[in-house]
Formats: structure tokens, C-alpha cells, sequence
């Protein structure tokens, strides 16, 4: 049988496939390759399919900005623009002892934070990793793993003295996935985001089954704040570098925080809180475009992550940038060109053949890899896919990476100069905290992301800086538990 692959398979008795690669004897040059001149085709097709040009970075972040606005006007919008009762900047004063719990897209952390004030802080921590089967179990069950993970982290604590005997510790909930809130210590889980799917969830107060597995597993701990990781990080990032208003995630998952004027927040009016006072809003800017897909540049690649995914419609901004799915437009792209026999000719290509297989931290490396041979790149291939590559085909993987890594950091600066321009905050500058993985190790994200803002905003966006944040979902979380502790006990708001 001809495969479409370009090598032979025999289907054998038992159901399996045999390939076949059939060599003739004046084949010096082995496995067939692609030459150096239908790569260099190739690639001018991908450069202008991935490119953006400045004029269309500053229509996306037009249509962004409106987007935003319409998120906080009404209730139900494609960006949900929460807010999340977090009351204005931290004062840097904060202290205690405070426990976090993170949830978050890849692992579940589990932190005792002490905040000893002046920016200070003392963290102690453990984490355990999600397994597949448990992101699609039942939902109450993913939360029991968290009371059960935080009561074994509680008691080892208990013993080594860290954590004093008999009291009930204050505890941050981070729970990075969109919840409307009515106030601080309660979510509905709007939907699951990053390929999560656990049943009975969505529409559940999250916050309710959380308290559920800390009273099943009698964990001495009492849940003061929900918070997402995006404004977990705003807090933690303003509480040691005063001069943050924006933070953002880059990894498994995109999304944003800034604090905003209450008064512009139209669809919390009905609260009666001070028009003046200031609240932190989490963007869930992940959803930007879902659904009906007008504004972002979405190829047949993204196309295919998205129908595919369990979530189809969805999170269309998120699905062209984060780490979850930036691989899996690489391996679309191969896959295509070993379909139309450019790639790869007679080889195996099964392994490479399965679905979100080439890792993100993949393209991460072949764009740093140091050598001229592309050595790494030729070992990624070999040792997961059981692959031969040529230089040229190595150069054109590294040069797709970089087409692919470029277009999410490009459209990463057209989110933060939406709200940098929604909010007026391009002439006296800002610092924006960035954390995740794609942020903290893609090789140039930052600066292409640094690149993308000069390119919309001209010599004024270097007025707008990322760096690294300080840890939102551990000690963001414990700072916003302080805070609100502090809050109600000044009788602010007490009931939100
Ligand atoms: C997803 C979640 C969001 C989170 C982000 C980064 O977009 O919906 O809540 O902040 O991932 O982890």
C-alpha cells in the first residue's frame, strides 16, 4: 500500500502496519531530503502567513481596546473583564503567616508564605503534578487531591515546627481559570480553560468545593480570597516594584491584570462602592476574538489546534500565543509538508505524527540552539522522532520556530498596549510584570515583545517595560489574603 507519507506500508495479519523504505544501490545520499532551495520556498510562504505588519498590530489593538471596554460595561462578553474585589495597591506593610494554594494550568503548589513587610517575604513550598486523567475527572475529585496535597503539606509542617500548633491559617486560593466573582471568597467557574475538563465544575462555585475537601480532609486553614494568577501577580509585583500597573502570564495559559478606577466599571455600578476606589480586574483576555474570529490572524494551523481542542471557539487569543499550543502549530506545519512529500521522504514519521507530541519547550530550544550544525536540533529529532534531518531542513524548523514564537509575542504586545491605552499609561510609562514559562524561557520573547510595542506605539513604547514578576499565584495569593483580612477588618466593604 502507498502511504501518504512517501514510504511504503504493509498491513499486516495482525491489524499493524509495516513500513517499508525501498533504497536503490546508486542512492549514495541515503534518505531522500528536501534541498536547500525548496526549504527557502517553503519558509517565503510561512514568512508572510506568520508575519504581522505594525498597521495590522495597531488594528487588532483598536478592536482589543473595545473589547475591554465592553467587557467592563455589561456582564456576559467574550472578555469577561472580572472584577475581583481586590481593593486597590498593596502598601508593602502586609504581615503573617499565610498558606497558598495554586491550581494552576500544569502543576498543583502548595505554599506557606510568610510576609515579614517592606516587600519582604519568607516561602516555604511543595508541588505535586496534575495528571491528565485527573484535569478530566470529576471536578470534586480534583479538588479533594488539593485539600488532601495541602493537608499532607500542613501536617509535615506541623512536625518541623514551621507551622505553629492549633491555629486555622489564612489561605489564598489561586484558581487560574475565568470565575465570575461576587465577592472575594466565591468563583463560578465560567469555563475551563487550557485543556481542562473535569465534569460538575463549570457554573459551580469553585470556592464552595474547595471549603468541601478542606472540612472532608479536616484541614486547619480557612479560605479568605479567591484569586486568578494574573492578579495574584499584579499584587506580588507592585508589593516589591511600585511602579508595575500591568501582569501578565505567558505559559500554559494568557491572560492579564491591571487595576482600574471603579467608576469605570460600569457593570459593578449597582454596588455602591466609592467611584473612586480602585479594583483589580482580570482580563481573561485569553477569550479576545473567540467565537467570531474578526480580528486576529488565525491560519489553517490555528484552525485545525482549535476545532480539534476541546474547546472549540474558544480562547481564540490564547491559542495563538501560549506555551500550550505553540508547538502543536509547529507540528501541523511538518506535518503538512511530510503529506505533500517534502519532508522526510521514507522515513517512519509515526511518532511525530501524534498530536501536541513536539513539545513547546522544543521550539524553545532549537531557537537557542549554539551550534552551526544545529546539533540540538538534529538530537530533538533523532531521540522523540526518530527522525533524520538536514542542515537545511534543521535551518528551516528553527526558522519556523521563530515565525511562530515572533507572531505570539507581536500579538502579546498588542494586548498590553490595548490596556496601556485604554488606561493613558504610554507617556509616563509603566512596568508591566510578566511571568510562565514562555515569558521566563522562550529565548527573546520579552524583547520581541518589547520590539512589537515600538513597532505599535513608535519610540514611545519603550516607555512600557516587562520583566520578570514576582511569584503572583504564592505570594500574591498571600498578600491579597492579607489584604482582604486587613479590609474586613476595618470594616471596608466587609461583604465583598
Ligand atoms: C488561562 C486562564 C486564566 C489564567 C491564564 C494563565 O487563560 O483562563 O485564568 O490567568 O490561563 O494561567
Amino acid at each position: 500500500m502507498a502511504s501518504r507519507r512517501g514510504s511504503s506500508t504493509v498491513l499486516l495479519p495482525g491489524g499493524q502496519t509495516m513500513a517499508t523504505f525501498t533504497k536503490h544501490s546508486e542512492d549514495d545520499e541515503g534518505l531522500p531530503h528536501a534541498t536547500k532551495k525548496t526549504m527557502a520556498d517553503h519558509l517565503r510562504k510561512f514568512e508572510a502567513l506568520f508575519n504581522m505588519t505594525p498597521q495590522r498590530m495597531r488594528m487588532i489593538v483598536e478592536a482589543f481596546k473595545e473589547s475591554l471596554e465592553l467587557g467592563l460595561t455589561k456582564n456576559g462578553q467574550i472578555v469577561p473583564m472580572i472584577p475581583t474585589y481586590v481593593f486597590g495597591w498593596p502598601t508593602g506593610q502586609e504581615t503573617g503567616m499565610y498558606l497558598a494554594v495554586d491550581l494552576g494550568g500544569t502543576n498543583l503548589r502548595v505554599c506557606l508564605v510568610t510576609l515579614e513587610g517592606g516587600g519582604k517575604f519568607e516561602i516555604t513550598q511543595a508541588k505535586y503534578r496534575l495528571s491528565e486523567e485527573q484535569k478530566q475527572d470529576d471536578g470534586q475529585k480534583l479538588f479533594d487531591f488539593c485539600g488532601e496535597c495541602l493537608k499532607a503539606f500542613i501536617d509535615t509542617n506541623l512536625e518541623s515546627g514551621l507551622i505553629p500548633k492549633d491555629q486555622v491559617l489564612p489561605l489564598g486560593f489561586t484558581f487560574s481559570y475565568p470565575c465570575s466573582q461576587e465577592r472575594i471568597d466565591h468563583g463560578v467557574l465560567i469555563r475551563w480553560t487550557k485543556g481542562f475538563g473535569a465534569p460538575n465544575t463549570e457554573g459551580h462555585d469553585v470556592v464552595e468545593m474547595f471549603r468541601k475537601a478542606l472540612a472532608k480532609n479536616s484541614v486547619p486553614a480557612e479560605v479568605v480570597a479567591l484569586t486568578c494568577d494574573t492578579t495574584g501577580t499584579l499584587i506580588a509585583s507592585h508589593y516589591v516594584n511600585p511602579k508595575t500597573r500591568i501582569a501578565c502570564i505567558f505559559g500554559t495559559g494568557c491572560n492579564a491584570a491591571y487595576m482600574e478606577r471603579v467608576r469605570d466599571i460600569p457593570k459593578i455600578a449597582h454596588l455602591g462602592i466609592d467611584p473612586d476606589t480602585e479594583m483589580a480586574i482580570n482580563c481573561e483576555w485569553g477569550a479576545f476574538d473567540s467565537f467570531e474570529h474578526e480580528n486576529l490572524p488565525r491560519t489553517k494551523y490555528d484552525q485545525i489546534i482549535d476545532e480539534t481542542s476541546n474547546k472549540p471557539g474558544e480562547q481564540a487569543f490564547e491559542k495563538l500565543i501560549s506555551g500550550r499550543y505553540l508547538g502543536e502549530i509547529l507540528r501541523l506545519i511538518i506535518c503538512e509538508l511530510i503529506d505533500e512529500g517534502v519532508l522526510f521522504l521514507g522515513q517512519n514519521t509515526y511518532k511525530i505524527e501524534i498530536p501536541y507530541s513536539l513539545d513547546t519547550a522544543f521550539l524553545s530550544l532549537m531557537e537557542s540552539d549554539p551550534t552551526d550544525e544545529l546539533l540540538m536540533i538534529i538530537g530533538i529529532f533523532n531521540h522523540f522522532f526518530a527522525l533524520e534531518t538536514t542542515l537545511a531542513e534543521r535551518q528551516f524548523f528553527r526558522a519556523l520556530a521563530k515565525l511562530v514564537a515572533r507572531r505570539a509575542a507581536r500579538l502579546s504586545a498588542c494586548g498590553i498596549a490595548a490596556i496601556v491605552s485604554k488606561m493613558g499609561y504610554l507617556e509616563e510609562g509603566c512596568a508591566v510584570g510578566a511571568d510562565g514559562s514562555l515569558y521566563n524561557k522562550y529565548p527573546k520573547f520579552a524583547e520581541r515583545i518589547h520590539e512589537g510595542l515600538h513597532d505599535i506605539f513608535g519610540e514611545k513604547g519603550k516607555n512600557i517595560v516587562t520583566y520578570h514578576a514576582e511569584d503572583g499565584s504564592g505570594i500574591g495569593s498571600a498578600i491579597v489574603a492579607a489584604m482582604t483580612k486587613e479590609r474586613k477588618n476595618a470594616n471596608i466593604y466587609p461583604n465583598y
